[in-house]
């Protein structure tokens, strides 16, 4: 198990204003979570440095934002409508929901008897009414992956880029699946966000690339903090396989309820662009797909030898809510500082930050002090390096404790010496180390975009 607890993860969260409970002045709304101030910030710093490892440093690879509300056949051709679904069973007893593959002992985890059903498929889309007339003539899905999109957008993204094997398509965005027990805090929702690339790969290359994807994802979890040996890739029995898919590794990682999925990379052959094919009897198509009546176009591309190819796909896809999650586990740590004296501090790897900077008055509501602040917060917001945050508290041992919890790397405190010695200085406190020394105002830029940007 991690040294960190959910508990000490959901207390923080909702304290310092990472994650709330969704409508929690109604009681709340199961398998549903709202990101608040600092937990948008580092979500979206998360998800950038993601965006940045698979479309900005890539040559390969283009980006996508495609809608949520999704055509019913897409999902029908895609298999989802057949197959999208989690076995449940019912307690007869205390008439409690759940899936089948988490009871343990044929027991009830509500109550404990064991006069359960027998396990039935149920599944996990969400289907909503399009339109003003809801009779049930027309209707379409929330989306349960974003990937579909890139595929049917396949063509248009390969027409406009003149893109060649192999290549990507990335998107993030948010997805939807009705669980039957949501659980383990933002680990298993109804509403998450997925970062997804779908890897396009000549037939016959697919494997050598997904292990290629395993290496370049375990290297850029580290890179956001991760320990290895906090990380376990689990190879998907073929049994277990998604219905689109040949083979599977699951990256897992040590959360706080045990090692469990962070992130999938699928191999999902030619089954998605297949299904999604007309006429895919001229295609040569390795998958087992369905016959497609209602597609219009063929997903296909042509290979170095000028022969038209559906090319096989491999596809990272990580959770972006489970990142967080497993971030903040990795970095929370609770320090003893002797003389009955302790601190929790959120190590997280400085671009994931939420705030990178706190300016700090010595004294609250000191003009010139405060005039001094608004001026270094300013300049150093022109640096690029990420949200600069403004502290007028007055009491500096507090902030520094606050910014130590949500991870701030570097305190800036502006005191009496700042404005009546020449050069100016403030003063620097590093929150892992917890030193602090006086740098010149005038060199304040350099040193920041030093620690920040190099
Ligand atoms: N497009 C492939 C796909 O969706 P998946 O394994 O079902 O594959 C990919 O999902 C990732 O999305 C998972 O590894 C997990 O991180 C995240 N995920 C899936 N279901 C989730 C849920 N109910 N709550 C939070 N994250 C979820």
């Amino acid at each position: 198990m991690a040294a960190t607890s959910m508990d000490q993860l959901v207390s923080l969260c909702k304290r310092r204003g990472f994650i709330f409970q969704n409508a929690d002045i109604y009681g709340g709304l199961q398998g549903v979570y709202d990101y608040g101030p600092l937990g948008v910030e580092l979500k979206n710093n998360l998800k950038a440095a993601w965006w940045r490892a698979m479309v900005y440093e890539r040559d390969d690879v283009e980006g996508l934002d495609a809608a949520i509300l999704t055509n019913q056949k897409v999902l029908h051709y895609s298999g989802h409508e057949d197959t999208f679904s989690d076995p449940m069973t019912d307690c007869r007893k205390c008439k409690g929901r759940f899936r089948a593959d988490h009871i343990k002992d044929g027991k009830c985890p509500n109550c404990g008897s064991t006069d359960l059903t027998e396990p039935r498929p149920f599944n996990l889309m969400f289907k909503t009414a399009i339109g003003p007339v809801d009779d049930g003539s027309s209707f379409g899905y929330l989306r349960p992956e974003t990937a579909q999109a890139i595929f049917t957008q396949f063509k248009n993204v390969v027409d406009s880029t003149s893109r060649k094997l192999p290549f990507g398509i990335a998107q993030i965005g948010k997805s939807f699946r009705n669980e039957i027990t949501p659980r383990n805090f933002i680990f298993r929702v109804r509403e998450f966000e997925q970062a997804e690339l779908e890897y396009f790969v000549a037939p016959g290359e697919d494997e050598k690339w997904h292990e290629i994807w395993k290496e370049e994802r375990i290297k850029w979890w580290e890179e956001q903090g991760l320990k290895r040996e906090n990380i376990n890739i689990y190879t998907t029995p073929k049994d277990d396989l998604a219905h689109y898919a040949k083979a599977c590794y699951d990256i897992e990682y040590q959360f706080p309820h045990g090692m469990e999925e962070l992130e999938g990379i699928a191999n999902r052959t030619d089954y998605d662009l297949g299904n999604h094919t007309k006429a895919q009897d001229e295609m040569n198509l390795t998958s087992h797909c369905h016959a497609n009546s209602d597609s219009t176009q063929k997903l296909c591309i042509m290979d170095d030898s000028n022969k038209w190819v559906v090319p096989f796909v491999i596809e990272p896809s990580m959770g972006v809510d489970r990142g967080v999650l497993a971030v903040m586990t990795e970095a929370y740590t609770e320090e003893d500082l002797g003389e009955g004296n302790s601190r929790i501090v959120l190590k997280l790897k400085k671009h994931l930050a939420p705030i990178k900077v706190a300016v700090i008055p010595l004294k609250k509501n000191n003009e010139q002090i405060m005039a001094k602040c608004h001026e270094i917060k300013k300049n150093l917001l022109k640096l690029g390096i990420g949200r600069v945050a403004l502290e007028n508290t007055g009491n500096i041992g507090k902030a520094y404790r606050r910014h130590d919890e949500i991870g701030t790397p570097i305190c800036i405190t502006v005191d009496f010496e700042t404005i009546e010695q020449q050069p100016e200085s403030v003063t620097i406190r590093d929150r892992d180390t917890m030193e602090q020394h006086r740098v010149n105002i005038a060199d304040l830029a350099a040193y920041l975009r030093d620690y920040f940007l190099a």
